[in-house]
């Protein structure tokens, strides 16, 4: 059934965060274009009626950036949803959820609930035969260490075959990620020197000036290593590390990204920062000597015959002095310094930087001379700029391409379980939390972990043109 479209939606957790900030909006946008036009079941254990439902929906669209710009489309995305209330640990819960589906025969569930109530939601579906034929979409974290992302793993193959396991990290929706893919492996110019003869280090950003907005009761249980570098941060790491896939089909890329995780060498201590902002412990829900970490920072080895020695530095955090998201490719000094002003002891040479947000910007850096007698110059940037005007959001993309049956941007079993194996050590035995200002780059000890290679960029706003 791999190819055929899931016939009904159930959204489990349809009165929480996620389905206000994210699905609804991206439901009415998939209604709006005519890609949604079966039964959407919200499920919940709050005794809202449909009518609760329906204005909360409407709520969330009209706070989404387009607002409801289409009226009929609202009214045809509230005609097409109902609701069921209820315990998931009781039966009669998903009796009611099989009413509701009125002979559908291939839904999708989309569970947006926090992990610990996959199990059981999953066996609640598949004691009353709700497994057949469907197919399941779930959130990230994906587990919480290896040991549990793997009973996760098993919990869901148990249910479902791994073609009907849509695992999202919404990275992957992203029209500049998925760019990373295309620029690799579309053009030829990188594939020379895309490896460790030509680069030097590479280094991603993943930068937020806000704070853990209200969510602090998550981020205890999580922090930035799980919240964004081993799932996000990582994604990004394969496309970038991976070999090219032997075929245009999504199987061979999803096999050559398991092989970037499974080749990156474990982490050690020694290897990481963990930050903390000044005024993280006085957010509501968050422990007085809290020790969760709000940056991360690492250094990290691909052992792949490609990225053998090349060291790959992530940073991410909240309340830093900028929100974007970027990747530096350092590329290898020439051979000889040859002018007064060359790299290496005159800063970088020859770069590539992709800032992939707040807005797409391609750049590759070379040396140009300056007008006049010296043999001096400049690092200057040649660069393409991509707005992406109407773009899908990436839950519009990644909902209708499960329903649709399509696990080109969805992580595999095997990636998921490598990714945390080379995080595992780090859970287990790590740094201590430096104290970082709010509005900084973060603690001191992160510029010393990379300052071997260059520093940090540290970018401006808009198209990163700071230090
Ligand atoms: C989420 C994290 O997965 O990604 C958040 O839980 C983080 O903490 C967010 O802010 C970043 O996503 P985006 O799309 O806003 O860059």
């Amino acid at each position: 059934m791999s190819g055929a479209h899931s016939d009904a939606l159930v959204i489990f957790g349809v009165t929480g965060d996620l389905a206000h900030k994210a699905i609804f909006p991206a439901l009415y946008a998939l209604v709006k274009s005519g890609a949604l036009q079966v039964p959407v079941v919200g499920v919940a254990s709050p005794k809202w009626t449909l009518e609760q439902l329906r204005a909360r929906m409407e709520n969330s669209v009209q706070q989404s950036p387009g607002g409801i710009d289409d009226k009929d489309a609202m009214r045809r995305l509230d005609e097409l949803t109902s609701y069921v209330s209820g315990d998931y640990n009781n039966l009669a819960t998903f009796a009611k959820i099989k009413d509701a589906l009125r002979g559908a025969q291939r839904p999708a569930h989309y569970l947006a609930i926090p992990p610990a109530l996959f199990e059981t939601v999953i066996n609640g579906l598949k004691a009353a035969g709700l497994t057949e034929n469907a197919r399941v979409i779930v959130e990230k974290p994906f587990g919480r260490d290896l040991a549990s992302s793997r009973e996760l793993n098993a919990v869901a193959r148990a249910a479902f075959p791994e073609d009907a396991i849509f695992r999202i990290d919404h990275y992957l929706g992203k029209e500049a990620i998925m760019n990373i893919l295309y620029l690799r492996f579309a053009n030829s110019f990188l594939e020379p020197i895309w490896n460790r003869n030509y680069v030097a280090s590479v280094q991603v950003t993943l930068a937020e000036d806000f704070g853990v907005k209200g969510r602090g009761a998550f981020y205890e249980t999580a922090g930035c290593l799980r919240d964004v570098i081993e799932n996000h941060l990582f994604q990004i790491v394969a496309l970038l590390a991976m070999e090219p896939p032997a075929g245009q089909s999504y199987g061979f890329v999803q096999d050559e990204k398991a092989k970037v995780f499974q080749a990156m060498r474990p982490l050690k201590p020694e290897d990481m920062v963990r930050g903390q902002y000044v005024g993280y412990r006085d957010e509501p829900n968050v422990a007085k000597d809290s020790d969760v970490e709000t940056f991360c920072a690492l250094r990290l080895y691909v052992d792949s015959w490609r990225w053998a020695g090349v060291p790959w530095y992530l940073r991410s955090g909240k309340c830093l002095a900028q929100t974007g998201t970027e990747i530096l490719v350092e590329l290898k000094a020439p051979p000889q310094p040859l002018f007064e002003d060359s790299a290496p002891t005159h800063g970088r040479s020859n770069y590539l930087r992709f800032r992939l947000s707040p807005r797409s910007v391609i750049a590759l850096a070379a040396r140009i001379k300056r007008t006049g007698k010296e043999f001096v110059g400049d690092l200057r940037e040649l660069s393409l700029a991509d707005e992406h005007p109407g773009e899908e959001t990436a839950y519009t993309r990644l909902l209708g391409n499960a329903m649709a049956g399509d696990g080109a941007l969805f992580t595999r079993e095997d990636a998921i379980e490598a990714a945390w194996a080379a995080v595992d050590p780090v859970l287990k035995t790590y740094p201590p939390v430096r104290p970082y200002e709010r509005q900084s780059w973060g603690p001191k000890e992160a510029d010393a972990l990379i300052a071997a290679d260059g520093g940090w960029r540290n970018f401006g706003p808009e198209d990163g043109s700071g230090a």
